[in-house]
């Protein structure tokens, strides 16, 4: 039998053994920067309010990304707290968390690592190279699938086990899941109903969501009226995002019955929490999507400060909500068109 030998390296401190050149830390590799840079990109897709987008990324130094807000985006009057924007962030975080796990890199997350610069969101520091898992392959294909889908769902519930599923997924992500019960969706439904018309009464947040939905041609950001509905007899009703104008999709023939309303809720109602409830929400969107389901997050009954006392009640008080999530069949095959995304190099900018 024949043996091949490759030279070995011997334990001596004294023979310097040739090597590619030593990068000096922090700087990444190229490797690790694009895949820091496609993990940024990859992050765009995320859900926002208004479909702001109201955050930044930096690509280095070193094998870092960093994560900011970006305030210029904030909706001062329908997200007075930035509630939102930090639930929008938390959201994009956790995509690039996602696609960063789905391209096999171990990353390091630290939030809110500077409380004297609160727009400083989170550093993710890729550690190293781990076997990405079926199931991290399976959320970061849902993540250029998953749409918000404004149009009625049909009849047939939302499987139990996928609701399981869905609640792991938030609870991972340290954050809960409230089902909301039959009787208690009329709560639900007049709450929202009368948020969205206390709202709508605001000169200032009209001419916020007009702002936002009659974005001026080639805009890469607001909710086209392409992804609106008409406002129709269902069993929540969704936000007007064509006000005035003409919404581009049927509403459809259901009436949400099957769907469930899910609140995502926590112990506490600061910064961290909605950074971490926005992780949460794309957790549980992009594994209803795997799953089969189609998607709407809500948050007309979170943004005033009584409804939101008043969901705090439908939850017996055993947290604050962040957001609801109408999730449902869908019922037909034809998904809403994608809406638009800023151009990553306004996004994404990379440090050396
Ligand atoms: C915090 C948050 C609040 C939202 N609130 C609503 C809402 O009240 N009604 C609605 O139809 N969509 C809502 N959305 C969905 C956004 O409008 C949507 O994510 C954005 O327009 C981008 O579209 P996409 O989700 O199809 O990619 C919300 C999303 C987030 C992250």
């Amino acid at each position: 039998m024949t043996t091949s030998h490759t030279p070995r390296a011997v334990a001596d401190p004294t023979v310097r053994i040739p090597t590619t050149p030593t990068i000096e830390a922090p700087t990444a590799q190229a490797p690790t920067r694009q895949a820091l840079g496609a993990a940024a990109r990859a992050a765009l897709r995320a859900p926002s309010v208004f479909n702001t987008q109201p955050w930044r990324w930096l690509v280095g130094p070193g094998p870092v990304l960093t994560l900011r807000a970006d305030t210029n985006r904030h909706l001062v009057t329908t997200d007075p707290d930035g509630r939102l924007l930090l639930i929008s962030c938390g959201a994009a975080l956790h995509h690039a968390r996602v696609a960063l796990a789905a391209a096999g890199h171990a990353a390091e997350v630290v939030r809110l690592p500077d409380p004297t610069d609160p727009d400083l969101l989170a550093t993710i520091t890729v550690t190293g190279r781990r076997d990405p898992t079926p199931a991290d392959a399976a959320l970061a294909a849902a993540i250029p699938r998953r749409r918000t889908d404004r149009r009625a769902f049909g009849d047939e519930p939302v499987p139990a086990d996928t609701l399981r599923r869905l609640r792991a997924a938030v609870e991972a992500q340290g954050t809960s899941l409230h089902e909301v019960r039959i009787d208690q969706m009329p709560m639900l439904s007049v709450v929202t109903a009368e948020a969205a018309r206390a709202e709508l009464a605001d000169p200032a947040y009209r001419a916020e969501l007009a702002r936002w939905t009659n974005r001026p041609p080639g805009s890469r950001d607001g909710v086209p009226a392409a992804s609106a509905v008409p406002q129709a007899p269902r069993r929540v009703q969704v936000r007007d995002h064509a006000v005035g104008g003409t919404p581009g999709l049927p509403v459809g023939a259901g009436f949400d019955l099957g769907a469930t309303y899910a609140v995502l809720f926590g112990r506490a109602d600061g910064a961290r929490d909605w950074l971490a409830a926005g992780e949460a929400l794309s957790a549980l969107l992009l594994t209803a999507v795997a799953h089969g389901l189609a998607t709407a997050p809500l948050s007309d009954p979170i943004e005033l400060d009584w409804p939101r006392r008043l969901m705090r009640d439908l939850l017996a008080g055993v947290g604050e909500p962040y957001l609801v999530v109408r999730l449902g069949i869908p019922l037909g095959d034809e998904p809403p068109p994608p809406v638009p995304r800023r151009d990553p190099a306004d996004v994404i900018e990379y440090l050396t």
